[in-house]
């Protein structure tokens, strides 16, 4: 095969999020979150699974960062856990929690590594779940909030800032289908907390623009949305409802496009928008620097009367049947088509042009296979995985996609939400009852990429 540059100057990195990997749940003051609470549910997560001790990042994180030198990531994304910096939600900030990222971003800048933040991913502190958690449009302020002082502690190191990671999965796994945390099953409660969550993007971004931030954006896991067999009419509009729901839902207010017609519609039909107030939309549409989109798997859709939708999707049952994935599949069931990569960042691009993009997150849940008894990981199928998506990124960038930087997910095996810690997404084995890292085959192959600058 033909060797495949990337642009000079393109950020090889990879991502983890807070609740995933750091464990001490119950240290330096940290408050708890709403992963917490459901975790310790039992029912929700995998075995009873969770976030305790993860893979103790928290106390670790000097030797992971070293991990990260040692591969040549030039980025590392990670996220800060609200608990840690307000216990509660809104009360004093607590030093102890920011002393960590402190420490972290120190650890990273004096490898050469580029911190990118992400300001939420997931864990919302209980106590603001108690008052209504996204569902309250005072979240939100409290987000804004929340952000600055995390901004104020690191902003002096720290360019690159992303307000939330996947609000749809906050807002429909956790307020619609229940599969994550809070587990709240109610439709109408995840339309309100899909606006509270971009209100709270957008007052945070400008919150962080006016503080001085140099780059100021959000993470949304967008969907390549595919008709079954690209016939017929009803396919058509089962592929409009699902993008609606899913892609424009987003991007129309963090572009300054607003709600979509089709998508008000629909989402007035479940709930009455009596949480969408004058002037959202344009607190919502704050400048972006950067978008961040994760991409695992494309979503193919069906119109059809009677058909069972989504319970992640509200008021898809009865006209839209979810195809079943097939393979070749992931260890989490997922289809793997990486042209579903291409379409979406060629599509994104032509939508909204001069809005530069990152992959944020992209691999792949693989069993690992020890072949020799002596730790060593094969994972070919990872490797795999991640040849075949960066080389749809790959594809993207020759059609003059403005694609900065692709940041694999994950670094290390992590706490996969509600299945626990059976699935691994890691370039890094972790073996849990010890706490020791070994790079698996991928994370090697990994290396030689950032080191080639291509494959
Ligand atoms: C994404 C999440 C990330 C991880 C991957 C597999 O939806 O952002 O935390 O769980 O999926």
């Amino acid at each position: 095969m033909t060797e495949l540059r990337f642009p000079e100057g393109f950020v090889w990195g990879a991502a983890t999020a807070a609740y995933q990997i750091e464990g001490a749940a119950r240290e330096d003051g940290r408050g708890e979150s709403i992963w917490d609470t459901f975790s310790r549910t039992p029912g929700r997560v995998f075995q009873g699974h969770t976030g305790d001790v993860a893979c103790d990042h928290y106390h670790r994180y000097a030797e992971d960062v070293a991990l990260m030198a040692e591969l040549g990531l030039r980025a590392y994304r990670f996220s800060v856990a609200w608990p840690r910096i307000r216990p509660d939600g809104t009360g004093p900030v607590d030093p102890r929690g920011l002393d960590f990222y402190d420490r972290l971003v120190d650890a990273l800048l004096a490898r050469g590594i580029d911190p990118f933040v992400t300001l939420y991913h997931w864990d919302l502190p209980q106590a603001l779940e108690d008052r209504g958690g996204w569902t309250a449009r005072e979240t939100a302020e409290h987000f804004a909030d929340h952000a600055l002082a995390v901004h104020q502690r690191l902003g002096d190191r720290v360019r690159t800032w992303t307000t939330l990671n996947e609000p749809w999965c906050s807002a429909y796994l956790g307020y619609g289908n229940g599969v994550h945390a809070p587990g709240r099953r109610d439709a109408g409660a995840a339309f309100r907390a899909v606006h509270h969550l971009l209100l709270g993007h957008g007052l945070a971004a400008r919150a962080l623009r006016a503080a001085g931030a140099e780059a100021v954006g959000i993470t949304l896991n967008l969907a390549d949305v595919r008709p079954a067999d690209g016939g017929s009419a009803a396919d058509a509009a089962a592929v409009r409802l699902v993008d609606g729901l899913q892609n424009r839902i987003f991007l129309g207010p963090l572009t300054g496009a607003g709600y979509p017609d089709d998508v008000l519609a629909h989402l007035s039909r479940i709930v009455e928008p009596d949480f969408l107030r004058d002037g959202d939309e344009k607190l919502i549409a704050a400048p972006l620097d950067l978008l961040g989109i994760n991409y695992y798997s494309p979503t193919y859709v069906a119109g059809r009367a009677g058909g069972a939708g989504n319970s992640a999707y509200p008021g898809t049952a009865g006209s839209v049947e979810f195809l079943p994935p097939v393979g070749p599949l992931t260890d989490t069931g997922w289809m793997i088509e990486p042209a579903g990569l291409t379409r979406l960042l060629e599509r994104v691009a032509a939508d909204h042009p001069g809005l530069p993009l990152f992959i944020t997150e992209n691999g792949g849940a693989f069993p690992d296979r020890d072949i020799d008894g002596t730790g060593r990981v094969t994972d070919t199928d990872r490797i795999a995985y991640l040849d075949g998506h960066l080389r749809a990124a790959h594809d993207a960038l020759s059609r003059g996609v403005d694609l900065r930087g692709y940041l694999v997910w994950s670094l290390l095996d992590n706490f996969e939400w509600a299945e626990g810690y059976r699935k691994r997404f890691g370039i890094v084995h972790v073996d849990y009852l010890t706490q020791r890292r070994t790079p698996k085959e991928s994370a090697r192959w990994y290396q030689e990429v950032i080191s080639r600058n291509g494959l």
